[in-house]
């Protein structure tokens, strides 16, 4: 049998395909979780190894601590499964080893292997896409799905969603119109989330700020509709409302889409941490928002060191909640464990976030000089760490902020040289000038 897009399958199940089907539309959408659609199609045909196989990479995909026992069972117990399997299934098989064993890069360079077989290999795209994003791979965000985009049919369901991994890599290169053009394409036919995100971006690098908040309240009911971008989203509306040095709005974002429950995943908190990190930087009241993050945020000694991008915005948590002595103790488990990680993360740990770490500690303790000199040289290599451009600006409004407070007045304003060229001067770039420049002054 063969998928919906031509892919072979080794089932004999239409049920089960049907199931999977749908668990990919789900993954690619963000609507819901595949994970009761993946259960229908285990029930379905029990000797088929894609279902489990999707299960254990919408786990990882996470990257929640949490669930890596659960994703290694899943992906311990495939194992008979794959004496069944086909050649692409097979090789789904060993990307998600190497993903599991932390060799992200290693797992991308298998799914690029599929693609090159099989284009249209939704699942290979959607993995290797994410984890782009998660590495930093800012050409391959763009270049990888350039590479299949032509081969998917104007017909196809998934291909408005392709549209939006597209969108979302044309816009991490800068190409703002070629990016909004695509997302709106991909709007045009389907709710695409990752597409409402893409376009969200081009007006956040281009301080289109109040563009961008009508276009995310124009899409509100899309994106909030039992969607898992959701917090991401709120996130970005927020940026939005920072923009404009709107207080109260930002708030009622992070309210909206951001409070901490115990139902709150790593990659929710990560975006609560940087909005209120942003607004601990122009010295916002936030209220306790900061110490229900920080006491809901589990962080197992021994998970610390498998993802900087996490471990960083962990300690921005305790940090922000003023629980000092936890920050330094979480920084020193994250040095210890980082060295016992594998490759890439042990690598970016090294280069940018244990130096993050160091320069984010010192600006919590007042050591302003200190956090200019480590934060800004970052700035040069800080992709690696994955996120986005807009995720990374963390990195210079901290700079800015130690700036302002007299930790290199050269720095802030190289920075805000740079922010004047990229987008018109919005209220909080004229917010961060006029503070850099009265640091300067000599005080009486
Ligand atoms: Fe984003």
């Amino acid at each position: 049998m063969r998928d919906a897009r031509g892919n072979p399958v080794s089932t004999l199940s239409g049920a089960a395909l049907a199931a999977t089907e749908h668990a990919l539309w789900r993954m690619m959408s963000f609507y819901g979780t595949p994970l009761d659609d993946l259960a229908a199609a285990r029930a379905a045909d029990p000797q088929w190894l894609l279902p489990p196989l999707m299960e254990c990479g919408f786990l990882l995909s996470l990257t929640e601590p949490s669930v890596w026992p659960q994703a290694t069972r899943i992906l311990n117990a495939c194992e008979p499964l794959a004496r069944t399997a086909n050649d692409r299934e097979r090789a789904h098989f060993a990307a998600l080893k190497a993903l599991l064993a932390g060799d992200w890069t290693g797992a991308c360079t298998a799914w690029e292997a599929l693609l090159l077989q099989h284009p249209r290999d939704a699942l290979a795209l959607q993995w290797a896409h994410l984890f782009d994003f998660y590495r930093g791979d800012g050409t391959s965000l763009r270049q990888r799905v350039a590479r299949v985009l032509p081969e998917w049919d104007a017909g196809d369901a998934l291909r408005p969603y392709v549209l939006g991994l597209y969108a979302f890599g044309l816009e991490e290169n800068q190409l703002y119109a070629q990016a909004e053009a695509t997302g709106r394409e991909a709007l045009a036919s389907a709710r695409v989330p990752w597409a409402m995100h893409a376009v969200a971006h081009v007006m956040e690098m281009q301080g289109h700020y109040a563009q961008g908040s009508a276009w995310l309240a124009h899409w509100h009911p899309d994106w909030t509709d039992g969607n898992g971008f959701q917090g991401h989203l709120g996130w970005h509306h927020a940026l939005f409302a920072l923009e404009a040095l709107d207080a109260n709005a930002a708030l009622q974002c992070f309210d909206a889409h951001l409070e901490s429950s115990p139902e709150q995943i790593t990659l929710q908190r990560l975006d609560a941490a940087a909005l209120l990190w942003r607004m601990h930087l122009l010295a916002m009241p936030t209220g306790t928002r900061w110490q229900a993050l920080a006491s809901g945020w589990p962080r197992p000694v021994h998970e610390a060191g498998r993802y900087p991008f996490n471990d960083v915005h962990a300690l921005l948590a305790l940090i922000g909640s003023g629980d000092l002595p936890a920050a330094r103790a979480w920084a020193a488990s994250v040095t210890e464990r980082a060295e016992l990680a594998h490759g890439h993360a042990r690598d970016v740990a090294r280069d940018v976030g244990l130096p993050l770490m160091r320069g984010l500690l010192a600006f919590a303790e007042e050591r302003f000089d200190t956090a200019v000199q480590t934060l800004y040289p970052l700035r040069a290599h800080a992709q690696r760490f994955g996120g986005s451009h807009a995720q990374r600006d963390l990195i210079d409004q901290t700079v800015l902020a130690a700036a302002a407070r007299g930790g290199g007045h050269s720095a802030g304003r190289a920075l805000l040289n740079e922010r004047r060229l990229a987008k018109p001067v919005t209220p909080l770039t004229e917010h961060w000038a006029a503070r850099v420049a009265a640091a300067t002054r000599p005080r009486p």
